[in-house]
């Protein structure tokens, strides 16, 4: 999406890296380092280093939640299905007030929990791109009424007309959501539309959760923040549900609510488990590596994304006072997940997987294990334990291979 003359003509210089021998050379900021110099030492010392990582992330990539914004939310049930594949689970769609009263903005979740079960189920917390009703054909999940992006595809097949999902996008999504899968391994899966809290376009934050505020300055929450922030909502009543286990609660979003997922997850200790599925640039791939896509490149097709601050570090990431191996290390000691896809080249697999191995030294101090190799392992072999990591074959995408290896994790936990 561009808005000027000058970032389409940025677009259109753009060239990636692709070769490992034009990754430029760089030197990683130390998150056992304070600002000041003084070393981190001690468990301590790490807490107060989080707090100034968290900030520095704030500030110069992601943007604050400003400080009027209260995180007070009020809900309300609107649908509950006792008998839900074929009786296997239950439905529920709750619809979350995040501006205090019921006039403004809303996000509708949608839970679906397997039955039968003697104890709290673990839960997956997910964002979703096209909408609840496209994860799953049935018409008993509400259609979304929100605004949605059109692709080029969508607009042929009919999926979404005029910025609004019609009756054929249900199940659209289908081959991203193994949802009997996920419901037979005993654990529940809540899902919000990310376009709920925020719509994604650059509509100078007119619209969504930013547009009941003043508008952002420059350190304030850009699109991924107040999804982000959408998705901590979604969790304060995940947390209340009796049925659903508050302790074993993963976040996972993919690409764009990959970056997402790991931006809540830093932030807000409550997720045990937070995973990047194929997130690359501003999510977990290394900016400083430029491999693929640029900091520069989505400050230019997404102005909207990240804070303003942000454009600082266009063509400029050795300036950057972090780099995300710091945003993976701010998820210690809990358990961290970074998958990357063969294919994928444009979120930079390598620099994902460099990310991972370079949180390790943060999981060591606290007592944990870091990825047990400084190389990628082979396609298909998944590897690590507090910080797990894999390359699959195929494209930029979630698969049953993805979501099998999530489950296992999620189902690891203590
Ligand atoms: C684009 C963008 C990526 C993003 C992806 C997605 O490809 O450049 O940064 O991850 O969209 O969200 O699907």
């Amino acid at each position: 999406m561009f808005t000027t003359a000058t970032s389409q003509s940025q677009e259109s210089e753009f060239v990636p890296i692709y070769e490992e021998e034009n990754v430029p050379d760089y030197v990683l900021p130390n998150p056992l380092q304070f600002e000041n110099g003084d070393p981190v030492r001690t468990k301590e010392d790490w807490e107060k280093r989080r707090e100034e990582l968290l900030n520095l992330f704030a500030e110069h990539v992601y943007g604050r939640v400003p400080g009027g914004v209260s995180d007070e939310i009020t809900h309300e049930k609107r649908k509950s299905v006792d008998e839900f594949l074929n009786g296997k689970a239950v439905l529920e769609e709750i619809r979350i007030f995040l501006t205090g009263d019921q006039s403004g903005t809303f996000l509708d979740l949608l839970i679906i929990k397997p039955k039968n079960q003697n104890a709290k189920s673990p839960a997956f917390l997910t964002l979703n791109f096209a909408g609840n009703h496209s994860i799953h054909p049935s018409p008993e999940i509400s259609l979304s009424e929100s605004w949605m992006r059109i692709s080029s595809s969508d607009r042929k097949a009919g999926l979404v007309v005029d910025n609004k999902a019609t009756e054929k996008a249900r199940g659209d999504r289908t081959s991203r959501w193994p949802v009997e899968k996920i419901i037979d391994s005993g654990v529940a899966l809540a899902t919000f539309y990310y376009g709920d809290v925020d719509p994604d376009f650059d509509d100078d934050f007119e619209n969504g959760i930013q547009g009941h505020y003043e508008k952002p300055a420059p350190d304030e929450w850009g699109s991924i923040s107040a999804w982000a922030w959408g998705a901590q909502r979604a969790m304060d009543y995940l947390v209340s549900d009796p049925d659903i286990d508050a302790e074993k609660i993963g976040l996972l979003g993919h690409s764009r609510l990959g970056k997402t997922s790991l931006w809540a997850g830093a932030q807000d200790e409550r997720f045990a488990l937070v995973i990047s599925n194929n997130s690359g640039c501003g999510g977990a791939a290394l900016s400083r590596r430029r491999f693929g896509e640029s900091v520069l490149r989505i400050n230019t097709s997404f102005p909207h994304w990240f804070c303003d601050n942000f454009t600082k570090y266009n063509d400029n990431e050795s300036e950057l006072p972090v780099d995300q191996h710091e945003l993976i290390s701010l998820i210690a000691p809990r358990l961290v997940y970074v998958a990357s896809a063969e294919e994928d080249q444009w979120a930079d697999p390598r620099g994902e997987f460099l990310s991972a191995f370079h949180a390790g030294p943060v999981y060591e101090l606290l007592g944990l294990a870091p990825l047990p190799q400084s190389e990628p392992p082979a396609v298909n072999e998944p590897i690590g334990e507090n910080i797990r990591y894999h390359i699959r074959t195929g494209k930029h995408d979630v698969t049953e291979f993805d979501w099998h290896q999530y489950i296992q994790a999620l189902k690891s936990l203590k």
